[in-house]
């Protein structure tokens, strides 16, 4: 539940906005309903009483997106929106990126995954739940869309939750013994350990699988500590289950720092549970945001729209990011093989089936990316 009212986002009084704006204030003014509140200390803000059409005005949207840079994480409660609608929205934060895999796709709209466990006239309605790890979004890729934004469309809300921490937390939070050993180091992020041993998989020994599968994924070098372009924050990038390795460090020294981010990632006191409920639209920013994805209850069914969104706004921060083996900062993506790795990953995927659907979009630039 909300905790208190954001200091930074005290709400417009009518006399405070005559005076910035030079205009009689009025009395119908829905900006003067919102609220935004902080969700937890270490990450979150919560808006309420807002319609969409109270976010198609430029200052209400400005305090949204003030809200997600300073926050990393934010939720509209109770948004009645249509694919399109979501789609606009997301467009003004940046370039919504059309998924890739088509099979995946909202019928109509390209941009949107659906994310469901319904069956509909015999055939399932998306792709069933997956992310139930703790990760950043598409961090085994060069440049991943640093925004993701869900909309609950059906959703239950004693199950299906989603956790969420805050990366730059988790740093502050390590011991300064660790601090000092991964500064200016370089980790190798990967997908491999999420792929599944298919049946075009027979026959292969573990070494020749996961040859195959560095093949197909190649890892990728990100710095292991970054700056929050917006916060000026340090935070880590890089969960576990997507990292390989840190460059330098012995097998013992990395398993140690697995299992110390694990424990920091979830701690109970530092995670949010968001609990789902009817139309919540939650917005994060992909790389300060850790978050996994919990089990919906049998019987029960969810529905919950994505979108990927890519964003200049984030410029400044990846320069100095991601990069594939041997190739300059920013040349190491190409849109088809990592997105579509990922979403198999995050839904168990294997190795080839993902290379199979991502293959044909090889060599393409990703939309929007610089
Ligand atoms: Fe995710």
């Amino acid at each position: 539940m909300p905790q208190k009212i954001l200091a930074s986002e005290e709400e417009p009084s009518p006399a405070r906005e005559q005076a910035r704006t030079g205009e009689t204030p009025s009395a119908n003014r829905r900006e003067d309903t919102m609220k935004i509140s902080e969700i937890a200390p270490f990450i979150g803000a919560e808006i309420s009483d807002v319609t969409y059409d109270d976010l198609e005005r430029q200052e209400v949207f400005d305090r949204l997106v003030e809200s997600l840079r300073q926050r990393e994480l934010v939720v509209v409660r109770g948004l009645e929106l249509t694919p399109r609608r979501q789609i606009d929205l997301a467009a003004r934060l940046g370039k919504p990126v059309p998924f890739l895999v088509e099979k995946y796709r909202h019928p109509e709209f390209e941009e949107i995954m659906i994310s469901s466990n319904e069956i509909r006239d015999g055939r399932p309605v998306g792709v069933a739940r997956g992310g139930n790890f703790w990760h950043q979004d598409s961090s085994f890729v060069a440049a991943p869309a640093p925004y993701t934004m869900l909309h609950g469309v059906n959703v239950p809300s004693t199950s299906g939750h989603t956790l969420y921490a805050n990366a730059s937390d988790v740093y502050d939070r390590l011991p300064e013994e660790w601090k000092k050993k991964i500064a200016g180091r370089t980790a190798l992020a990967t997908v491999g350990k999420r792929l599944r041993i298919g049946s075009e998989h027979i026959g292969l020994s573990i070494a020749e699988f996961r040859a195959l599968a560095d093949a197909q994924y190649p890892k990728v070098e990100h710095p292991l500590v970054r700056e929050d372009p917006f916060t000026g924050r340090p935070y880590l990038y890089g969960a576990p289950e997507y990292l390989d390795s840190v460059i330098g460090f012995d097998a013992n020294e990395n398993e140690a720092f697995f299992a110390i981010v694990d424990e920091l990632v979830q701690a109970p006191e530092h995670v949010y549970t968001h609990q789902w409920t009817p139309g919540d639209l939650v917005i994060w920013k992909t790389a300060t945001t850790y978050h996994c994805a919990t089990e919906v209850e049998p019987g029960v069914s969810r529905t919950v729209h994505r979108i990927s969104i890519e964003s200049d706004d984030w410029r400044a921060e990846r320069q100095g990011g991601g990069k594939q083996r041997g190739e300059t900062a920013g040349q190491g993506e190409t849109a088809g093989r990592g997105e579509a790795a990922g979403r198999e990953a995050e839904r168990g995927g294997t190795a080839g089936g993902a290379a199979r659907r991502g293959g044909k979009q090889r060599g393409k630039q990703r939309g929007g990316r610089r």
